[in-house]
């Protein structure tokens, strides 16, 4: 590890990823700033700790990156273009103390022709053309999105899911917390070798498998859906095999939290 003399900045470190980060860095008594849309809930947040922001904008972004050594940009809103968010950050890094810049992207964004991950592939090259310092690592689904996909269908008397060779390969969100944390507190290292969950399992398998952990009595309805998305995932799109170095599985993560959703 590299001792860092500034701020290490991360955006989105309100979400599910970026609080992983976080937790991580101010364990190893790393001085960390969130960068939110948001004021924190407790009023005792210094500017130092908390900084108000907007990355649609770029509103309080120079403020927010004052200072900042290193920048890991998790903040992402798949609604809203992540090109122009990333690009308003980039440009303030580089006004500003010109941050080593971690970006975190998926695993599949140059395979699975999703309009998300068509934007993600671009942000990964705003980042490598930036002129700034940088390292991008790309992940597999979080256990976290896997089991959201099921329980988003509540109130519905059947769940549906993909049949067919549909694979992910779903990953701790901690650990990616982790590594993200430790490639923000090392040298810039380009793009680095992909972090993917420990098992390959179809989607119908682990939509049944959060069926049960929640304690539904309900059939699960496995639809065939054509078209390229589909086939770019059947054809292992989201898959990165050589890399299922993530520990924790599906099953412990339902165990740990994904009942109580
Ligand atoms: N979910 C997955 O399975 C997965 C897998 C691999 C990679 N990733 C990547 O990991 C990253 C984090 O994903 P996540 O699931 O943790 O996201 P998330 O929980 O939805 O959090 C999104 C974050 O983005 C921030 N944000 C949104 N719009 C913003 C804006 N205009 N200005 C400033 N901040 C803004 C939000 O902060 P405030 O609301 O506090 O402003 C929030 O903290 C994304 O880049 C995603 O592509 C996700």
């Amino acid at each position: 590890m590299v001792a860092k003399r500034g701020a290490i900045v991360v955006t989105g470190g309100t979400g599910t990823l970026g609080r992983q980060v976080v937790r991580r860095l101010l364990e190893d008594e790393h001085e960390v700033r969130v960068l939110s849309r948001h004021p924190h809930p407790r009023a005792d947040r210094t500017p130092r700790e908390w900084a108000v922001g907007d990355l649609a904008t770029g509103e309080g972004l120079d403020a927010a990156l004052e200072g900042a050594d290193v920048v890991v940009h998790c903040a992402s809103a798949p609604a809203k273009d992540d090109r122009v968010t990333t690009g308003h950050l980039l440009e303030a890094a580089r006004r500003g103390t010109r941050p080593h810049l971690v970006y975190i992207s998926i695993v599949g964004v140059d395979r699975v022709p999703l309009r998300y991950y068509g934007r993600k592939l671009a942000c990964e090259r705003l980042v490598e053309e930036s002129g700034l310092p940088w390292t991008t690592l790309r992940a597999t689904q979080f256990h976290d999105l896997v089991a959201g996909l099921t329980t988003a269908q509540r109130l519905l008397p059947v769940v549906f899911t993909l049949g067919g060779e549909v694979r992910l390969q779903p990953v701790e969100v901690r650990e990616v917390g982790e590594r993200l944390a430790e490639l923000a507190v090392g040298e810039p290292a380009g793009r680095v070798p992909d972090l993917g969950g420990p098992q390959i399992r179809t989607l119908r398998e682990l939509t049944g498998l959060t069926v049960r952990a929640r304690g539904w009595h309900r059939p699960v309805v496995p639809l065939r859906l054509p078209g390229k998305v589909i086939g770019a995932v059947r054809a292992g799109g989201l898959l990165t095999p050589e890399h299922a170095d993530g520990r924790g599985t599906f099953e412990e993560f339902l165990a740990a939290r994904g009942a109580m959703r």
